[in-house]
């Protein structure tokens, strides 16, 4: 884990989001309190509860970014789900447990391929006497097993009892093989098939939610089936390591570990908070959203939740709950889960000045985006310092005209604006192309006077 200081978690936030300044300073302390956690005194250590964050702020300025950027540079297992989704228990849909099983599982995929990572070495070498075998069966008695490799067990084996000439063929073999000159061979190889697709089907009927896993046990059920296969050279190499690497890591130690690691980094991102609030003295779906928020209570505060890897204490997860709480407060939330979410978080509304920044400064800006889009025909496209500023003006004009979207209004008016150069790029002969402040407002002119047009076009 790459242990970054909340200022250099705000920075690296910075390159993709801008402005938020609160909202990124309180996730960047909230991901340094897990690491401050880990260093303090066993005893004491159990007792520190994560301080869980409700992101408020109106759509489209950056809540899911934050979190989705957040996910990335935490080292940590990381879940975005909506609350959305999930219904009370006894009701048909997900519950919310399954939020913790599906980190699990996320959280065992990443140490899997990290410890895969860690033997790659060692697998490719194994994985290259295997090819070896299949381009050059050994004349002699079959190999003892796949662990040796490397030149003088082999040159050993080899003086005692092969004749020479089949150690010069092999170490040929080898030699063509690294020089790519059997890249256009084929071998037959053994491969794993794809698991029965009756197995398949059960589990999209929702079968996968249930704590027996169902699926592994239909799928242990069916002997594996292999099948052989002709594939090039290079790919059988890959395969071949991969299922070495398989091999080499060991998943019990796999398992323990990602438990660990979701116990005490896993972090979860509870989008959409704001619809599960259910409105006083209603009924129908709204007593099933309130009924979702008190399923949520025991996993926010601490419990054991059962998952085929075994169970997973959520005491340590940290909970980053958002949501744009237009028609309802943060305090309409049931107070046993307001409680559970003591650090507030206002984001701000999006303005003409972040939209130029936005439009020009994050690594994957919007303007970036287009001009790598249109590179690829050849066609570079220019936009002068004023066209930016006029497509955050109509941006910011349409924004509080009709609905404020925040910066998602950015793509629907550059979408626009751009239209009719995306739609001709292939065939035009201009190589360069410029769009200065009286294109986009040419361009844009009718639509963003009429507020009815806005509405459905931008
Ligand atoms: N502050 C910002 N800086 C850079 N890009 C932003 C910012 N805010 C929003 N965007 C861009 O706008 C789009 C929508 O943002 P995002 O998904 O974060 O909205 P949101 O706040 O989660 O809204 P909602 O409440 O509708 O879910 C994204 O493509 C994101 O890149
Ligand atoms: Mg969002």
């Amino acid at each position: 884990m790459k242990n970054l200081t909340p200022r250099e978690i705000v920075l690296a936030l910075d390159k993709y989001i801008i402005s938020q300044h609160d909202a990124k300073r309180s996730v960047a302390i909230a991901l340094r309190n897990r690491w401050r956690r880990r260093q303090v005194p066993d005893d004491l250590r159990d007792e520190i509860a994560p301080k869980n964050i409700i992101l408020i702020g109106p759509t489209g300025v950056g809540k899911t970014e934050i979190a989705r950027r957040l996910a990335r540079l935490a080292d940590s297992p990381f879940l975005k789900v909506e609350a959305t989704k999930f219904t009370e228990v006894g009701y048909v849909g997900r519950d919310v447990e399954s939020i913790i099983r599906d980190l699990t599982e996320l959280a065992v995929n990443m140490v899997k391929s990290e410890e895969q990572d860690a033997v790659k070495d060692k697998a490719e070498t194994i994985a290259e006497e295997r090819l070896l075998d299949l381009l050059l069966p050994p004349k002699k008695e079959p190999r003892p097993n796949n662990e040796f490799s490397g030149e003088e067990k082999t040159l050993e084996l080899v003086k005692k009892e092969d004749p020479p000439e089949a150690l010069t063929t092999r170490d040929k073999m080898r030699r063509m093989l690294h020089e790519g000159k059997l890249d256009s061979r084929y071998v037959d190889l053994e491969v794993v098939d794809r698991p029965t697709p009756v197995v398949e089907i059960f589990s999209s009927a929702g079968l996968e939610e249930m704590d027996i896993n169902l699926k592994d046990m239909l799928g242990g059920m069916f002997p594996k089936k292999t099948k052989k296969r002709k594939v090039k050279v290079q790919e059988a190499l890959e395969i071949l390591a991969q299922e070495e690497a398989q091999r080499l890591v060991d998943m019990d130690k796999v398992v323990k570990q990602a438990i660990s690691r979701v116990e005490q980094s896993g972090i979860v991102f509870l989008d959409e908070i704001d619809k599960i609030v259910g409105r006083e003295g209603s009924s129908g779906p709204d007593v099933s959203r309130e009924g979702v928020q008190r399923d949520l209570l025991p996993i926010v505060e601490g419990c054991t939740v059962m998952t085929k890897y075994g169970a997973v204490k959520t005491d340590h997860v940290l909970f980053i709950a958002s949501g744009a709480f237009h028609a309802n407060k943060p305090s309409d939330l049931v107070p046993e889960l307001q409680g559970r979410f003591p650090i507030r978080v206002e984001l701000k509304s999006l303005g003409k000045e972040e939209f130029v920044r936005i439009l020009t400064e994050p690594k994957n800006a919007l303007i970036l985006q287009y001009k790598a889009l249109l590179e690829t025909e050849g066609v570079t496209l220019v936009f002068e310092d004023d066209a930016i500023s006029a497509i955050a003006e109509v941006a910011t004009q349409v924004n509080s005209r009709t609905e404020n979207i925040g910066a998602r209004r950015l793509h629907t008016v550059l979408e626009r604006l751009l239209d009719e150069i995306l739609f001709d790029a292939p065939e035009t002969d201009k190589k360069k192309i410029t769009i200065n402040a009286q294109y986009v407002f040419e361009k844009l002119k009718d639509i963003k006077d009429d507020d009815d047009l806005s509405r459905y076009i931008l």
